[in-house]
C-alpha cells in the first residue's frame, strides 16, 4: 500500500541505520521518527486506520533487507493489547502516530527452562509524536490502547521480525513461554 511521503521516512531511517553502532542507530531513529511524525510530511493510507476485530493490525510500510531494517504500522482498536513479549533479540524503535498507547516494561530476572520470571519496571503513556526504543536484552514489554479511539504506532525493527516469544502468566511472577508468528494484515 502506498504511503505518501514515505521517502522522508526512508531517508531518515537509511541515514540512521548507517551509524553502525546500535545505541547510535536507535538514538537517531527515535529522534528522527518523532520529527517525521510531527512534520506531517508522511501520510499513512486511510486503510491503516482500520482496526481488526480480534487482533491489533500489523501492516508493512517498508522493508530493506540489504540494510537490515523494516517498518511496520500497528493499528490498535480500543482496548486491544499485546501479551508480554520479546522482540526476538532485534532492536526496535516505536513511535505513536495517532492516539496514545500504554507501555509496560518488564525485566527478565530468572529462567527455568521454558518458564521465565519477570519483574515490572516502568509504565508510561506515550502520546502522538513520541517514540521509545527496545535494545536487547532489555526487550520485554506489553502495549495496549487504553482509549476509546483507534491508536496507530509505527515500529522500526533491526530486521524482519516474523516471530517472537509471548509469555503467559503461570504463577505469580512466573510466565510460560510460547512462540508466536507475526503476520501482516492488508
Ligand atoms: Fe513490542
Amino acid at each position: 500500500m502506498q504511503v505518501a511521503g514515505a521517502e522522508n521516512l526512508i531517508a531518515m531511517a537509511e541515514h540512521a541505520v548507517g551509524q553502525g553502532d546500535v545505541e547510535k542507530i536507535v538514538d537517531e531513529l527515535r529522534t528522527g521518527l518523532c520529527s517525521v511524525i510531527r512534520s506531517g510530511k508522511v501520510q499513512l493510507p486511510e486503510e491503516f486506520r482500520h482496526s481488526c476485530a480480534d487482533h491489533y493490525a500489523r501492516r508493512l510500510v517498508h522493508r530493506d533487507d540489504r540494510r537490515g531494517y523494516s517498518v511496520v504500522a500497528m493499528t490498535w482498536g480500543p482496548g486491544q493489547s499485546t501479551p508480554l513479549h520479546d522482540h526476538g533479540g532485534v532492536w526496535c524503535v516505536e513511535g505513536v502516530w495517532e492516539g496514545s498507547i500504554d507501555v509496560l516494561q518488564f525485566e527478565l530476572v530468572e529462567r527455568d527452562e521454558e518458564r521465565f520470571r519477570f519483574e515490572k519496571r516502568n509504565s508510561f503513556q506515550a502520546g502522538k509524536g513520541s517514540a521509545g526504543c527496545l535494545i536487547p536484552p532489555h526487550e520485554y514489554h506489553r502495549i495496549c490502547n487504553p482509549g476509546e479511539d483507534v491508536a496507530i504506532s509505527l515500529h522500526i525493527y533491526g530486521g524482519d521480525l516474523t516471530r517472537c516469544s509471548v509469555f503467559e502468566r503461570a504463577d505469580g511472577d512466573w510466565y510460560q513461554r510460547r512462540e508466536k508468528s507475526l503476520g501482516l494484515d492488508l
